[in-house]
């Protein structure tokens, strides 16, 4: 099972996501099943790593984000079984790439049962500090839902 988070810079959000859902993955001893990825629908900051404060944040959590940033392409609905967005705006970016109908395409927080419907993970980029635990937050919350789901499609 491949999964691919998504976001507009790959430099806060996704590889957050990465990260937290990789260590979940690894605990519970699926890491040879299942491949885990990010990328952004932008190209602004490819080749960078994450941003200095999410990975501060990250860190104080345990986790290093060594992940360099890169496009997402239309290649990518090949490549991976499971599409994550972030927010709306990454949904409409992925889906007008016209890919083939073969990647499932969700909103990170739809795997969170006690989130609203539609509810994003936030863009952190441009505000303070709490931001950037609130993302840690929501993708810790979300990504225990997403183990369960990869789960069940592991056993179909
Ligand atoms: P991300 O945050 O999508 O969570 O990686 C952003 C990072 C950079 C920019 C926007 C969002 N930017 O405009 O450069």
């Amino acid at each position: 099972m491949r999964v691919v988070f998504v976001c507009l810079g790959n430099i806060c959000r996704s590889p957050t996501a990465e990260g937290v859902f990789a260590r979940m993955v690894r605990d519970a001893g699926l890491a040879d099943r299942v491949t885990i990825d990010s990328a952004g629908t932008g190209d602004w900051h490819v080749g960078e790593l994450a941003d200095p404060r999410t990975r501060a944040a990250a860190k104080r959590r345990g986790l290093e984000l060594t992940h360099r940033a890169r496009q997402f392409t239309r290649a990518d609905f090949t490549r991976f079984d499971l599409i994550v967005v972030m927010d709306a705006n990454n949904l409409r970016d992925v889906k007008r790439l016209d890919a083939p109908l073969s990647a499932e395409v969700r909103m990170l927080r739809s795997f969170d049962p006690e989130a609203p419907v539609d509810a994003p993970v936030p863009d952190p980029y441009s505000g303070g500090e709490a931001g950037f635990e609130e993302v840690l937050d929501l993708c810790e919350r979300a990504c225990a839902g997403l183990l369960e789901h990869v789960k069940s499609r592991l056993r179909a």
